[in-house]
């Protein structure tokens, strides 16, 4: 399964704080924000990630994550000149994916729970599309998903003024290899995006949309305010200040992956030790640390 990356957008919902610099380069406690959801595509065991930004931000997104080579990844860029949806994203990666399944997270959107890389990793071949479903006290401003007892899906609606559940689908969805011809299919919305819940509820017509529901245990931070962004730091902040473990390190992901063994993880920890991120790369390679929540 290959991965996309979207981190394109005009961030306007944080200017002017994102007027100069990309949302997704923008810090979440101690890391940029785009580390996150690169941590959960390699959880999921994903090392082949197309990033895809806007034309002004791209130079300095290969500046900080190359060509992934460093932590066992192969990272590709694709342009997104205008925000026209994100579901614009398949048609982008159209020759990236050559045909085969996909994954898509949005850059902006964090993950974080324990055991959730081995979740996502069962879902790498899709029979269709495999969403998932997390509830929030404010649903009418994402794609919501109704289901039944069973979990079957019932309807899904972006930004409905009348909620049908407080469920709400995260920017991190995985697809058979005919996302890119029902993307193509899309017609714009009325806000003028080519939509990713139109490609869920093309599934759902399809009979083939799965839903999984993140476990209560699950983080999924929002970063798309002020608030949010600063909340989004703060919980990163405590869980790490409190456990010692970090929250998407992509170096760490990589390692406990096997992308990178001991001796490339130690290589990598040298350069960022004045900050204290080397030290905690050097501390993984404790046994004990190890053992601990492998
Ligand atoms: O965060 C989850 C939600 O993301 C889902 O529940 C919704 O169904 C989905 O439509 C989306 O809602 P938003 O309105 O919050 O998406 P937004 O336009 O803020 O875009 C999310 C990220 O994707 C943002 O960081 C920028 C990036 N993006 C977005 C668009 C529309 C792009 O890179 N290109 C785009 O064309």
């Amino acid at each position: 399964m290959r991965g996309i990356l979207l981190a394109g957008g005009t961030g306007s919902r944080l200017w002017p704080i994102t007027q100069a610099v990309s949302k997704q380069l923008m810090p979440v406690f101690d890391k940029p924000m785009i580390y996150y959801p690169l941590s959960t595509l390699v959880m999921a065991r994903i090392r082949e990630i197309m990033v895809i930004t806007t034309v002004e931000d791209q130079p300095q997104f290969q500046r900080l994550l190359g060509d992934g080579k460093q932590w066992g990844l192969s990272l590709t860029y694709g342009l997104q000149p205008r925000p026209e949806g994100i579901a614009q994203a398949f048609i982008i990666a159209r020759d990236f994916l050559a045909g085969g399944p996909a994954a898509l997270v949005l850059g902006d959107n964090i993950f974080h729970g324990v055991g959730l890389g081995q979740m996502l990793a069962g879902h790498n071949s899709p029979a269709g599309g495999q969403i998932f479903g997390h509830p929030v006290a404010d649903p009418s401003a994402y794609g919501v998903v109704d289901f039944d007892p069973s979990g079957r899906v019932l309807s899904i609606e972006e930004k409905p003024a009348r909620p049908k559940s407080r469920y709400v689908v995260p920017g991190l969805y995985f697809y058979n290899g005919d996302v890119v011809d029902i993307a193509g299919q899309l017609k714009p919305s009325d806000r003028g995006e080519l939509e990713i819940t139109d490609i869920n509820q093309e599934y759902l017509r399809r009979g083939t949309l799965n839903l999984t529901l993140l476990d209560r245990g699950t983080a999924w931070l929002d970063t798309g305010t002020f608030a949010g962004l600063v909340q989004a730091g703060e919980y990163v902040r405590v869980i790490e200040e409190r456990q010692g473990f970090k929250i998407g390190c992509v170096e760490e992901a990589a390692w406990r992956a096997g992308f990178l063994d001991d001796d490339e993880l130690y290589a990598l920890a040298g350069p960022l030790t004045r900050s204290g991120y080397g030290d905690y790369l050097l501390r993984l390679l404790d046994w004990k640390e190890t053992a601990y929540l492998r």
